[in-house]
């Protein structure tokens, strides 16, 4: 992440189909469990992983797009997730990958549901991809845990398949490889469009993997809810962005009908008909803090999830916010506002039926893993207002996501004798 004189990151994913109906994401949900759920209010616990076992395979649905939300079973899903991205990595030595666990279970402990993080590590330490299509069988082992403990604690995963920062490799590493084969690139952003690259790209494998814990072929996995092309991407040597959309267009993802995840670093609205994946923008805030960002944050995520509705008719998920403690004038209930302003934002559209299609926290960690805070980390265990936080949002979105059907839109809840209230 690129949190160099940042207070917070916030990015948007918009998603699209080629098949309006198509299968894109994976969701697992039952209804039974959620309205149980829902009967338990927010005392999340860990007796969700006991249900969890009992539980037919199929009932691990896939999640879709349907219009601007959402679905799996046909009731809706909003994204409450959060950030871990050094899994993978961490689950490649036995003495670490207990960290794993720990992480998906402190977060399904509050309700947290969806967990983005990565799936390359090219050429560095610990690499997945050693060398262009070579890879380290130990560490695909790892993301395979990663992936099978996930799936334990209800936990759904946006893996995403390169950086665009030099952190894990990244379109560097890229370009690197491509100069040990003889070539003579001198930026960066050759990543996007210079031939070889692009085929690099296209044949790093790991939508093929067979999972050597579950035997499931990663694509056909509902477990992984959906697929980032990317980090954070951007392309400053092409302005126009067309550089960038022409790389986001490439084909190889959507034959296997997963979605396409699109994020570009500038806001720019193309005919709904060329939008054929999911695009993020990123917001960066000036380096101290104030509360003149509760307000612009607001209003920023009010004026994309409006424009996601009304111009693209797609869900829209923030997929990083939150704010570094190394920032200055912070405090944790600077935090927390912030916190739960993105939440309330979230809740406004979901309450409308809307295009805000959840959040995801940068960055959740467990016990013991500050050596790699950028600052923004949240242990849990070690932050109890803010877990209270996260659980009161779980509760709200878990009502939402069990007891409304996604046709009869939030003016049924009355019928279902469901009320709402904002200061639940
Ligand atoms: C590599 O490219 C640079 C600039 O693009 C050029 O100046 C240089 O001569 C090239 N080197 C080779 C070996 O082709
Ligand atoms: C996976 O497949 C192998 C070989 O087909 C089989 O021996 C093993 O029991 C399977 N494991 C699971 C978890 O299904
Ligand atoms: C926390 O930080 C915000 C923004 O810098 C500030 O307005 C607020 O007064 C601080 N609160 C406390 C309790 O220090």
């Amino acid at each position: 992440m690129d949190i160099h004189k940042t207070i917070f990151l916030m990015a948007i994913l918009f998603i699209y189909s080629h098949h309006t109906n198509s299968l894109l994401l994976g969701l697992y949900q039952d209804q039974d469990s959620d309205i149980m759920l829902e009967k338990t209010s927010n005392h999340f616990s860990e007796h969700r992983i006991d249900d969890m076992d009992e539980m037919e395979d199929d009932s691990w649905a896939m999640v879709q797009k349907s219009g601007n939300q959402f679905v799996v079973n046909d009731q809706p899903f909003y994204v409450n997730g959060f950030n871990t991205y050094w899994l993978m990595v961490l689950a490649a030595d036995e003495s670490t990958r207990g960290k794993v666990t720990e992480v998906f279970r402190q977060a399904s402990a509050v309700g947290l549901t969806v967990c983005r993080t990565w799936a390359f590590n090219d050429g560095q330490w610990r690499a997945l991809q050693k060398k262009p299509s070579v890879y380290d069988e130990d560490v695909f082992k790892a993301l395979d845990f990663v992936v099978s403990e996930a799936k334990k604690f209800k936990i759904r995963l946006i893996l995403s398949l390169i950086n665009n920062w030099g952190g894990y490799g990244g379109k560097p590493q890229y370009v690197k490889w491509g100069n040990e084969a003889g070539l003579n690139l001198t930026n960066e952003d050759d990543f996007f469009s210079h031939p070889t690259l692009r085929s690099y790209y296209q044949s790093h494998t790991v939508l093929n993997r067979v999972n050597t814990v579950s035997n499931m072929t990663y694509k056909d996995d509902p477990t992984i809810f959906a697929w980032e092309l990317m980090n954070e991407p951007r392309c400053p040597s092409d302005p126009s962005g067309d550089k960038l959309q022409d790389f986001m267009g490439l084909q190889h993802l959507t034959r296997f009908n997963i979605i396409q995840i699109l994020m570009l670093n500038k806001w720019e609205l193309i005919s709904s008909e060329t939008i054929k994946f999911l695009v993020l923008i990123l917001l960066l805030i000036s380096p101290s803090i104030s509360d003149a960002h509760i307000s612009f944050t607001k209003s920023w995520m009010q004026s994309h999830i409006d424009d996601a509705e009304q111009y693209l008719g797609m869900p829209v998920v923030f997929s990083e916010f939150g704010v570094s403690a190394k920032d200055q004038g912070y405090n944790i209930s600077f935090r927390d506002t912030l916190i739960s302003t993105v939440y309330n934002t979230v809740l406004d559209s979901v309450r409308k039926g809307g295009s805000g299609g959840g959040s995801l926290l940068w960055q959740v960690f467990p016990d013991g893993t500050e050596y790699m805070d950028d600052g923004y980390a949240i242990v849990l265990s070690k932050s109890p207002s803010t877990s209270n936080i996260i659980s009161r949002h779980s509760t709200r979105l878990t009502l939402f996501n069990s007891l409304c059907k996604w046709k009869c839109h939030w003016g049924c809840k009355k019928k279902h004798g469901f009320q709402y209230h904002d200061e639940l």
